[in-house]
């Protein structure tokens, strides 16, 4: 039998009643761990708890500092990982631009983790990681993109930085493309078939990447004890095209 990769390990998920923080707590779960899954909505996190056998919830706004605090003091004890997926992107350009929800989002995006770096000392075993989530699909410039690509830029810079401040706590980030998750869903709302169509059609991985793909990813860096400071691409190769 194979051995239970993250047996007995405390995995924290800010942001884990839906798609990719969702799946990596269930697949967290299912390699041994003890899950706290945080949310805004208390009716998805208990949902989603009770899909993976949740060890403690917390509802709160994740940008709220206060909060966040609670959260990690009321932890049941030193936490292993801790996974950040809370947040959306912002895209729009600055001819419409709503700076109050572009602002909300560089909340969660670029301060958030920041936030959550002062809260991991001590709360936090040595050799476990913080894992923040940007993305790929900003690094060349178009119109609509300036807000996004600020996260995009930022976050690797940032990582690498914390990765020497935290340590030995390591400090990751997983950079991702589109992933077939709620969130992208209910951005593309009645495109989602088409978008999904043509990346089958133009990936070449020649399907669409999801919560799963991303999943195995990030419980492979909690593991993996050589990894910190880095960016790690996951987007079946779109940023190619
Ligand atoms: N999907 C993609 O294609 C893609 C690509 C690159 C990067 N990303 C990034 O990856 C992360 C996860 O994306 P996803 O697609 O899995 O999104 P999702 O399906 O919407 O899940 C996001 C999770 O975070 C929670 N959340 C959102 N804002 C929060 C806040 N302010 N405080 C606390 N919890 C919050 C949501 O629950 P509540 O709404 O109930 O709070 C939900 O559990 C996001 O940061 C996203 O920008 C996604």
């Amino acid at each position: 039998m194979s051995e239970l990769v993250l047996a007995g390990q405390l995995v924290v998920v800010i942001g884990g009643s839906s798609g990719i923080g969702l799946e990596t707590a269930r697949r967290a779960h299912a390699e041994g761990a003890d899950v706290v899954l945080t949310g805004r909505d208390p009716g998805r996190l208990a949902r989603a708890a009770a899909d993976v056998v949740a060890l403690q919830t917390h509802a709160f706004d994740a940008t709220d500092r206060e909060a966040l605090g609670r959260c990690f003091r009321g932890l049941p004890r030193i936490a292993d990982h801790v996974l950040v997926t809370a947040g959306r992107p912002y895209y729009g350009t600055i001819a419409d631009v709503d700076l109050e929800e572009a602002r909300r989002s560089s909340d969660a995006h670029l301060w958030l983790p920041v936030a959550v770096a002062c809260q991991a000392i001590g709360r936090v075993r040595p050799g476990g990681t913080l894992l923040f989530m940007g993305g790929t699909g900003a690094r060349r410039p178009a119109p609509g993109l300036t807000f996004a690509a600020m996260g995009t830029a930022a976050l690797p810079a940032m990582t690498a930085n914390l990765a020497l401040e935290l340590a030995p706590i390591r400090v990751n980030l997983i950079a991702a493309g589109f992933v077939d998750t709620p969130l992208s869903a209910e951005l593309l709302g009645g495109d989602l078939e088409q978008r999904r169509e043509q990346l089958r059609a133009t990936l070449p991985i020649r399907r669409v990447v999801g919560p799963a793909d991303v999943a195995a990813l990030a419980v492979h860096i909690m593991t993996n004890e050589a990894l910190t400071g880095g960016t790690y691409d996951i987007d079946g190769g779109q940023q190619l095209l």
